[in-house]
């Protein structure tokens, strides 16, 4: 169980940092592109908008598999903490249905040569707020001194969180790991063959400004986050090989992409941009390993121990779980293939608004 929670959330972690990054530049290309009127700005933020839908896609149905683990693993906890916040931890399905209509609108007005930047602008601003919550709920479940006050305060899960120290570094920690997978991602696509000259320069530059403007910080709050925590908290994380190697894999992988992202500064390359998103991934999932140790380590002063939950597994359920999951990533792989095969469109988009007809001729092209 703790194999696959960790496993589907570093993956979940991987799109929500995916998503993060390109809105970010897609909010900011949008405004300054239409400001000064650049071509170059408004085309890259297409080519990233154009993938937000399918990576929301991702960031949900990867979110699923580990929330199940959670309940499984922490249920008592988790649940508890879901109840005390009920009424924003609900608000987060109309968060994300409102975020991910506007992932649509974003592309399809680009393409119009239309503003994007209200629905971008929102769309971001929802998404912060959706991971906010998520680090309320995840730090509140550790907890269990502050529940029964915030019950008494009251029953209808609107009682303000009592301050810890740690929630707004492990969610801002989060959130710049965006900055650093969306520059990855700017680098990657940045070797599409398709894509105009001026389009790729800018999907490199600003992806390497992006990966160095994410780490930083991230290193910082992922400090902050440790320093946080008590000395016994320390003392018994450091007794966890698994998570402290998933420390190390942490800053190793970070330091890894630093270094490939820097190697592309001049030029783009794609084995180096592949390699880039599998360390930052590497980075995630040690970052993760390390994550789930500190909450062991946190329960085990509270006299929690995972390992002694009686969970009676349902192994045939597992079997099937475990396939599906297996001939679901091989699907995933097929797609990209296909994907990467298939006859590109012409991603650039115009300053200014354009015929109806010129849209509905390139929708037609495009089914
Ligand atoms: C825009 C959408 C989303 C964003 C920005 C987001 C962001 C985050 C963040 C920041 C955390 C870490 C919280 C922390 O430890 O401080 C997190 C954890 C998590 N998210 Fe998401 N999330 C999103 C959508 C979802 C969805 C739709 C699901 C499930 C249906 C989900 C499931 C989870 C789970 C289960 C965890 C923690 C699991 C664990 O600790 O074992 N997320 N998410």
């Amino acid at each position: 169980m703790k194999t696959l929670s960790l496993l589907t959330l570093a993956l979940h972690f991987t799109a929500v940092m995916l998503l993060v990054g390109s809105l970010l530049a897609v909010t900011w290309w949008s405004l300054s592109g239409r400001l000064r009127k650049n071509a170059t700005e408004l085309s890259s933020a297409h080519v990233l908008a154009r993938r937000l839908p399918t990576l929301m896609t991702y960031v949900i149905n990867l979110g699923v598999p580990p929330l199940l683990f959670a309940q499984v693993l922490y249920g008592r906890a988790i649940y508890t903490s879901s109840v005390l916040i009920a009424a924003s931890w609900i608000s987060v399905i109309a968060m994300l249905i409102v975020a991910y209509r506007l992932l649509y609108i974003i592309p399809d007005r680009l393409q119009a040569g239309k503003s994007a930047f209200l629905p971008a602008v929102v769309a971001f601003l929802l998404v912060l707020g959706v991971g906010r919550i998520y680090s309320l709920n995840m730090t509140l479940m550790l907890r269990p001194e502050v529940w029964q006050s915030m019950y008494a305060a009251s029953d209808q899960g609107i009682a303000p969180v009592p301050a810890d120290p740690t929630i707004t570094y492990r969610w801002l920690f989060v959130m710049f790991g965006g900055v650093i997978f969306g520059g990855a991602w700017m680098l990657l696509l940045a070797n599409m063959k398709h894509l105009e000259s001026d389009v790729v320069a800018k999907l490199r530059k600003t992806g390497v400004a992006f990966v160095v403007a994410g780490a930083i910080p991230q290193l910082f709050f992922a400090y902050q986050t440790r320093a946080a925590q008590d000395a016994k908290t320390l003392e018994t994380l450091a007794s966890y090989p698994i998570a402290m190697t998933g420390g190390y894999i942490y800053l190793l992988t970070t330091l890894a992409v630093a270094g490939l992202t820097l190697a592309m500064f001049k030029k783009a390359s794609l084995g180096l941009a592949i390699a880039n998103v599998v360390a930052g991934f590497l980075q995630v999932t040690g970052m993760t390993l390390y994550r789930d140790g500190l909450r062991d380590a946190v329960f085990a002063q509270k006299g929690f121990s995972v390992f002694e939950r009686t969970e009676v597994s349902n192994w045939s359920v597992i079997a099937i779980f475990l396939v599906l999951f297996v001939i679901g990533l091989a699907l995933v792989f097929w797609l990209a293939m296909v994907m990467k095969g298939a006859k590109p469109l012409d991603e650039s988009v115009p300053v200014e608004p354009v015929s109806p007809d010129r849209i509905s001729t390139d929708k037609a092209v495009l089914a």
